[in-house]
Order: structure tokens, then sequence, then C-alpha cells
């Protein structure tokens, strides 16, 4: 996908609409707040890291196209800010994309899990979520309309290898986001999950230590699809997607983006390998 500000694509599909966004300073939700703009949508980017939040919307020039907004997920007055933010700024409110989220320890043994690291964890990643829901349908549900978005993560359907408070705050998002969608449904608003497995984002590239490079090529390795790398865009796609009205029928969904990796269990294969090479 371009970065060219100015590129647009042949159809926009997500013209006269609005979307908030957190977490978009950075990785995924930059990605995203890029392809929405591509496509028509006005967006509000609501992140802490406001310098680089800032620096992107001035690359567009107009904040009658793309903002920012200081907002920290687990703090109510601020999502509550946010949408209002949105809603008095362009009118109203599409899209909302609960995107935060941290990856906390990478430690997977229980015994070495931190306490205040589980709190923290499931505080951004399932209670912000869940302020951002709230706040959203309390402006979608006057209006009849809206879609809520979530980035869950490939460790809603796998076990074992990530750290547990990860894999429970993105089990939590997608329970929530079912949830929502039965509640929400009532009200014409559609509630939908992204599951990504591993995407080179400052996320991913911090936690192993590596180059944006190095850790592609580390994912790739590790894959069940070869000949492609799931970058952001392809999650952004996904959201732009979920976010338009090509989906307009899809509430309740969990889109798992992995190239199949969940599906796959290498272990038989691998005590195979190896009991045949004592042979
Ligand atoms: N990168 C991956 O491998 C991967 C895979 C699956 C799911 N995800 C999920 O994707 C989402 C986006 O992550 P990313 O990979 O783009 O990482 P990223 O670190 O590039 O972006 C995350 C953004 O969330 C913001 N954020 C963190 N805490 C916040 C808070 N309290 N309030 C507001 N903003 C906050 C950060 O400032 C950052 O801009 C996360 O929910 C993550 O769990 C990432």
């Amino acid at each position: 996908m371009s970065s060219n500000p100015s590129a647009s694509p042949i159809s926009k599909r997500l013209e006269g609409k609005v979307a908030l966004i957190t977490g978009g300073a950075s990785g995924i939700g930059e990605c995203t707040a890029r392809l929405f703009v591509q496509h028509g949508s006005k967006v509000l980017i609501a992140d802490v890291q406001d310098d680089l939040g800032r620096a992107l919307c001035q690359e567009y020039g107009s904040e009658e196209i793309i903002s920012y907004v200081h907002c920290n997920v687990t703090v109510d007055s601020d999502v509550q800010n946010a949408v209002d933010t949105a809603v008095s700024r362009y009118g109203k409110l599409d899209i909302m994309f609960n995107n935060a989220g941290i990856s906390g320890n990478t430690k997977s043994s229980i015994l070495n899990s931190d306490n205040e690291d589980f709190m923290r964890v499931l505080n951004i990643n399932v209670c912000g979520g869940f302020l951002g829901a709230k706040h959203a349908a309390r402006v979608m549900i006057p209006a009849k309309k809206g879609c809520i978005l979530f980035t869950a993560s490939v460790a809603s359907v796998l076990y074992g290898e990530l750290a547990h408070a990860y894999t429970a705050s993105k089990n939590a998002i997608v329970g929530l986001a079912k949830n929502l969608s039965v509640d929400l449904g009532q009200h014409g608003i559609r509630v939908n999950s992204i599951s990504p497995t591993a995407v080179a984002t400052p996320m991913l590239t911090d936690a192993l230590r590596m180059t944006k490079e190095a850790a592609e090529k580390f994912v790739a390795s590790a894959a069940n699809l070869k000949e492609a790398v799931l970058e952001p865009e392809d999650v952004a796609q996904a959201a732009l997607y979920l976010a338009s009205d090509d989906s307009k029928y899809v509430s309740g969904v969990n889109l798992v983006i992995d190239g199949g990796y969940n599906l796959t269990n290498p272990s038989l294969a691998m005590a195979m390998k190896s009991l045949f090479s004592k042979v």
C-alpha cells in the first residue's frame, strides 16, 4: 500500500464515514488510519503517543481529514472525550476501532507471571476496549447504525505459545465482541474482532528485540502459509472490509488472519522426526 497521503483508491469504500481508532499512532492502528483516509473516511486517532499521533496527522495538513486526540483507553473520561471529539469535530461516529493494546511480559510460565503485569495487560487490552465500546454505543444507538471493531489476536484461538495475561485478554476481547454483537444488533450496530498472528510492528520488534526485517524473517520461518508475509496492511484491509458496507450483514465474527497457523500442530511431526533421526 502506498503511504502517499494523496494516493486514492479507485473506489472509496468509506466515503462519508467517521472513524475513531485507538492505538492509531503506531503499527496496525496507524496503517488502518492511513487506509481509512484513502477510502474517504474522516479519522480521529486516539493514543498516548502524542508526538507520533500528531506527526501522522500533520502529513495530511488538514484536521478536516485526520486529527489526533490524547486518550489513555483505561481512563473513562479520556475515552468519553475521544468519542465526543469525533462527534463534535466530524458530526458523528460510524466506526469505533478498539485497537490499542500491549503485549505485557512475554514470560510464559504461570510461576513467572507478574501480578501487576497481568492487571495492566487486562486493563489496557480488555477494559480499554470495553470503555471504547460503551462510549461508542452511547452515540451509535440513537443513530441506529455503527460498526465496532476490536483487534484481538491469534492468541484468541491458539494456546500455549503466548503469555497468560495476553492470551486471557484476547479471549476476553473476542467474548466481549460476540456478546456486544447480540446486545447491539438490536440497534443496527455490527461488532466484530480481528485476530492476526505476528505482525512486525513496534510491539513485536520491541518484544523480540529485532529489526523489522529480522522479525518478519523469524515469523515467516514458523508460518504455515509460505511465500507471503503478514503485514500491517493486511490487517488494515480486514478492518476496511469489516468497517465498510461490504460486510453489512457480518456481525459477531472473529476474523482470524494467520494463514492457517492455528490449524497446525507440528508436535507429532517433530516427535516422528526425532524418533527416526535416532534410528
Ligand atoms: N503486532 C502483532 O504481532 C500483533 C498480533 C496480534 C494482535 N496484535 C494487536 O494489535 C493491536 C495493535 O498493536 P500493534 O502491533 O500495532 O502495536 P504498536 O505497539 O505498534 O501499537 C499499539 C498502539 O497502542 C497504543 N497504546 C498502548 N497503550 C495504550 C493506552 N493505554 N491508551 C491508548 N493507546 C495505547 C500505543 O501507544 C501504540 O501506538 C494490539 O491490540 C495488539 O495486541 C498485534
